[in-house]
């Protein structure tokens, strides 16, 4: 039996949805309460087991690099001032075990595109997919969750939630046979489909679990819609070869790559925080609309 241990973060994207605050700065370095997008997304992967993280990254993306390294001059000052609280956060970012490898992706040609750029330090494991600006907040991590399905079935799982039918046309959707609890075996997958032509409801999230073979498929894929080498294609390939499957998680997400998502998720994630949460919630109350 494989299991995954190795997770892809793709965070090459322009973020023009965020402009100018992603001018110069990541939109995965955007932070909910006091923590970035990425660092939500890096838990969510150890919590599944996985201790090589592989960053997908582009120009402008320096900060994620220093995010996840030692800050020696920071650790000296918080030792000397006697902040160990602080000093514990700022190490405890990512546990020891873990591995981070970095790659370019010269230009955003799509998130398959970002994907096939790690090929070579993937070889030949299976490995998982993470969107940070998809934030998924669940008691059991949603990475975790399958992990566990892929350690009983060996085969691609990729992540879904049921949306709207109006707003089909922003996701990739699956066609799927339902084959137990929340999961479906994938006979479909298209991207971007008008509300009228969609399949079903269930929208393919930022959460993958992949077998190598996906790579030669993505090599084959010519640019789809919009332009961009659509990971969404290679598994559309996949689904020839090997049984695909889809798994409605159990979890609350917050699509962080718009503002409305991301303000959404400030606004509970700083409700549950345990330093802020009483505060807050009076100063909700005493707002006027
Ligand atoms: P998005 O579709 O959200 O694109 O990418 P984007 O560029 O980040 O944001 P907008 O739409 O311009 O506002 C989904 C994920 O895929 C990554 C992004 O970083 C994001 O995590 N991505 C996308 C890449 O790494 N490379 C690409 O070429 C495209």
């Amino acid at each position: 039996m494989t299991r995954v241990t190795k997770a892809v973060f793709p965070v090459a994207g322009l973020g023009t949805r965020f402009l100018p605050v992603t001018k110069a700065s990541p939109k995965e370095m955007l932070p909910i309460v006091d923590k970035p997008l990425i660092q939500y997304a890096a838990e969510e992967a150890i919590a599944a087991g996985i201790n090589e993280l592989i960053f997908v990254t582009g120009r402008n993306k320096r900060s994620i690099e220093d995010h996840f390294d030692k800050a020696y001059e920071l650790e000296m000052e918080l030792k000397a001032d006697g902040k160990q609280d602080l000093l514990d956060v700022v190490q405890n970012v990512l546990p020891n075990s873990t591995s981070c490898v970095y790659i370019r992706q010269p230009e955003a040609l799509g998130l398959g595109h970002a994907v096939l750029c790690a090929k070579q330090v993937i070889g030949n494991d299976p490995f998982a997919v993470i969107l940070a600006d998809d934030l998924i907040r669940s008691e059991l991590g949603v990475l975790r969750q399958m992990t566990d399905l892929y350690d009983r079935h060996q085969c691609s799982v990729i992540g879904v939630q049921n949306v709207a039918r109006e707003d089909t046309h922003s996701y990739g959707i699956v066609k799927g046979k339902a084959s137990g609890d929340r999961i479906y075996s994938v006979e479909a997958i298209v991207e971007k489909p008008h509300p009228d032509k969609a399949p079903s409801t269930l929208a393919v999230v930022g959460r993958y679990l992949l077998t190598p073979r996906i790579f030669e498929l993505l090599e084959r894929v010519t640019p789809g819609a919009g332009g961009e080498i659509q990971l969404t294609d290679g598994i559309a390939a996949l689904l020839s070869h090997e049984q695909v499957l889809a798994y409605e998680f159990l979890g609350k997400r917050y699509d962080c790559g718009n503002k409305s998502g991301y303000l959404q998720a400030t606004v509970e994630y700083a409700l549950e925080h345990p330093e802020l949460k009483e505060k807050f919630h009076a100063y909700l109350k005493g707002l006027k609309f």
